[in-house]
């Protein structure tokens, strides 16, 4: 097995290949002025089992074009397999039409990733399971909510309330739970599909005086967080934190939820930022290990 560290995720990458003591290969790599992207594998996979790290935040376009590309290059110079590692990945929240007229994005990203060579792919706490089903070979999605929990049980915040923003995020808050050790519950969240606003809500909740962890998968504009925050503030809660496993963290989103009394934002290194105190790379390269000796 050898890793190839993509653009997006280099330090992960090199991180896993060092734990699992397997041989990194480089990627050279650049844009061109009108935007296209150049890669080239920078070592040899012949016969070999090929690992791309390649996470697929912002700008997502390139950075699944980058990993197509690798796929493809790892393929063609003679890789026997090509598994892709892709912490986030982009466009499983699109994975059924909301509305008529719409696409399945996933869909179309899956088929496009098996036509670039890969053989099967690791991802990590996908928005909805769900969108795996449309992957034309294997899938494994693996879950960074207890490395989150335990970040929080080292910092001494063992029984704090882990609180889901939706209903949907509940399986996320009861895994935090069974780190932490305290009670969890989630809020209300419903979205407009025409204007894509939210409303959210809360119904018998309640975290008087107690430190509380908002757990998400992702926070994009920090919009879920921002008013989870002042549902929390209003029903006395001692402490706000929010945590996830994506921080995409789009414009002045860790500002906003620093400004609506969020003491602290953690999140993983799926998507590089200063928020992500929490590394994968341990849990990668062990499944990986796994993989390998079969
Ligand atoms: C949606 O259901 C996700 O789990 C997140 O709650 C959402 O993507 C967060 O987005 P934002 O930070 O823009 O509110």
């Amino acid at each position: 097995m050898k890793i190839i560290p993509g653009p997006a995720s280099l330090e992960l990458g090199e991180k896993i290949a060092r734990l699992a003591n397997m041989e990194k290969i480089d990627v050279s790599h650049r844009t061109f002025p009108d935007g296209e992207s150049y890669i080239r594998l920078m070592g040899n996979v012949q016969d070999e089992h090929a690992v791309i790290v390649q996470t697929t935040c912002a700008p997502q376009d390139t950075r699944l074009m980058q990993l197509g590309f690798i796929a493809s290059a790892a393929k063609r110079n003679g890789a026997q397999k090509v598994t892709a590692v892709v912490p986030y990945l982009a466009y499983a929240r699109q994975d059924k039409t909301f509305l008529q007229g719409e696409n399945v994005s996933i869909e179309t990203i899956s088929a496009m990733l098996k036509t670039a060579g890969i053989d099967d792919l690791i991802t990590i706490n996908i928005h909805s399971e769900n969108a795996l089903r449309f992957f034309p070979f294997p899938t494994k999605n693996l879950s960074a909510i207890s490395l989150l929990a335990e970040y929080f049980v080292e910092k001494g915040f063992q029984k704090a309330f882990a609180l889901a923003p939706d209903k949907g995020a509940m399986y996320i808050a009861e895994q935090a739970q069974k780190i932490l050790g305290g009670d969890a519950g989630h809020l209300e969240k419903r979205r407009d599909r025409y204007t894509g606003q939210t409303i959210q809500s809360v119904s018998n909740l309640d975290i008087k005086g107690e430190v509380v962890i908002i757990f998400d998968d992702i926070i994009s504009t920090g919009g879920t967080i921002v008013g989870a925050a002042k549902i929390l503030r209003d029903l006395g809660a001692a402490k706000i934190f929010a945590s996830c496993v994506h921080p995409l963290l789009i414009g002045d989103a860790e500002k906003r939820m620093l400004d609506a009394g969020v003491a602290e934002i953690v999140g993983t290194d799926s998507v590089p930022s200063n928020t992500s105190q929490v590394t994968l790379a341990p849990m990668i390269a062990r499944e990986l290990q796994a993989l390998e000796s079969g």
